[in-house]
């Protein structure tokens, strides 16, 4: 299949999942002109650089990394050869125009929703810096190819699946209805096909990807609107599909028949990444986060009530313009009520164009650094107590590979904890009993439950 003068492509990742999925869907798209991935820049004939605007700092990563790159490039092209400098993602959706005037070593920019285009985007390289920032009327997904089956073989027993993209929520921090643009949700049926070619390959989970995935509201082949909870049904009964996932939601995105989809469908897992970002009332209206706190430990409430096993996670941001003292204060507290598995935090960071941007009241540097370090003793608290209360329990596990040490297995827990143990190898992809029996470090230590090694 691979042509034997292949071009090689180093493609790195920052920022979410959906950019890991995008970087994979990449890939695909080149593969048929002869493109295969490699993981070492120097062999590479072209970089794809898949970018993240999230926050300050991930858009700072990249200007120094084209920086590297332009030195790389001028010696290969010295010495005669290629060398293509891509850069994709969210930071080439907001500013590509200002990389293309900054770093003109970099042959071509394309936003997320040009990723199909990206062959006939390296066809026109050569004189100047190519750009597509266009928010496309075509279907990208209807244009991606689909991977060989080894390839995604080799990409292992887990697998993204994008269902959703772009938001129109508008929280006030936040870049993501600029850089991904509007909520937009993909057809029912492309959905299915994609996951039943993951099921062939071997995947055994998946992981639902949106901006604002609990807002999903594809069209079926009869052409009316279904719920994330519905697809997830119809996921659910593919052949080989045995855990399914989702993230990232919004709180007042957890309809009914969602949380109805916890309590009946055992292939959700009972993980649930549901960020509330504040604990004050005041600054989530000032986030324009369209709910207040009583609302959010409400809905987390039902949920519980639907999955008593439920586990959350979630993202809080310290800092916020205008926050105070005693805002920070009900952050912590919602914290304490919730008790999460794990949380990302965050100092919030202005992000140019954003309605945050313009307000005024920002919290100084010293404050957020003290806020957050405040922040991240509880949730660290929180999340070791989670991973001790593990001890004693027998959880599913998905072994997924060999483990570090001869006769060991790796796998996951249904709260996405890793699990090592003793093991067969040939019960990798299987799902089995483990009793965990130790934490540590990021991990846990199980052993298989007698029921769970066949003979
Ligand atoms: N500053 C800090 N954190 C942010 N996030 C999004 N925008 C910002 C910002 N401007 C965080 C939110 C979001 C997560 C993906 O990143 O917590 O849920
Ligand atoms: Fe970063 Fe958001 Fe873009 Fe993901 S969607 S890469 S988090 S800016």
């Amino acid at each position: 299949m691979t042509p034997t003068n292949a071009k090689k492509v180093f493609i790195k990742t920052y920022g979410c999942q959906m950019n890991v999925y995008d970087s994979d869907r990449m890939a695909d798209a080149l593969a048929p002109h002869g493109y295969e991935p490699t993981t070492d820049v120097a062999v590479a004939d072209l970089v794809v650089l898949n970018t993240c605007h999230i926050r300050e700092k991930a858009s700072e990563k990249v200007f120094s990394e084209i920086g590297r790159l332009k030195e790389l490039r001028a010696e290969r092209r010295a010495n005669g050869e290629d060398f293509l400098i891509g850069v994709a993602g969210c930071v080439a959706q907001a500013e590509g125009e200002e990389i293309a005037r900054r770093a003109p070593a970099v042959d071509l920019i394309f936003g997320p929703q040009a990723y199909h285009r990206l062959p006939d985007l390296l066809a026109r390289t050569g004189g100047g810096t190519v750009v597509d920032t266009d928010f496309p009327e075509e279907d990208k997904f209807a244009h991606l190819p689909a991977p060989a089956k080894e390839v995604t073989v080799a990409r292992g027993l887990t697998a993204f699946l994008t269902v959703q993209e772009g938001c129109d929520k508008f929280c006030s921090f936040c870049v993501v209805p600029y850089t991904r643009g509007a909520e937009t949700s993909r057809p029912v049926e492309q959905v299915l096909a994609e996951a039943r070619g993951l099921a062939e390959a071997g995947v055994r989970e998946i992981t639902l990807l949106g901006q604002n995935v609990n807002a999903y509201h594809g069209l079926d082949a009869a052409g009316s609107p279904i719920g994330l909870g519905e697809l997830c049904h119809r996921l659910a009964a593919i052949p080989g599909i045995a855990r399914l996932r989702y993230t990232t939601s919004h709180p007042l995105d957890m309809g009914d028949d969602l949380i109805a989809a916890h309590r009946d469908l055992d292939t959700l897992m009972p993980y649930l990444h549901l960020p509330v970002q504040s604990g004050s009332d005041r600054i989530l209206r000032a986030m324009n986060r369209r709910h207040s706190r009583a609302q959010y430990l409400d809905i987390i409430g039902r949920i519980r009530a639907a999955r008593p096993d439920m586990a959350l996670s979630g993202d809080f941001i310290v800092g916020f313009p205008g926050e105070t003292e005693a805002d920070f204060a009900d952050t912590l507290s919602i914290v304490r009520e919730v008790g999460y598995a794990s949380a990302f935090t965050f100092k919030y960071s202005t992000r140019p164009g954003t309605p945050g941007a313009a307000l005024g009241d920002q919290v100084p540097e010293p404050v957020k650094v003290e806020r957050l370090a405040r922040l991240n003793e509880l949730v660290v608290r929180q999340t070791r107590d989670f991973a001790a209360a593990c001890v004693g329990r027998t959880f599913d596990v998905l072994l997924e590979k060999r483990g570090r040490n001869p006769g060991q297995l790796g796998g996951r827990s249904p709260y996405l904890q890793a699990v090592h143990l003793d093991g067969p190898e040939r019960l990798i992809g299987t799902i089995a009993k483990v009793e965990i029996v130790a934490t540590g470090n990021n991990s846990l230590a199980g052993r298989l439950a007698s029921a769970a090694v066949p003979a």
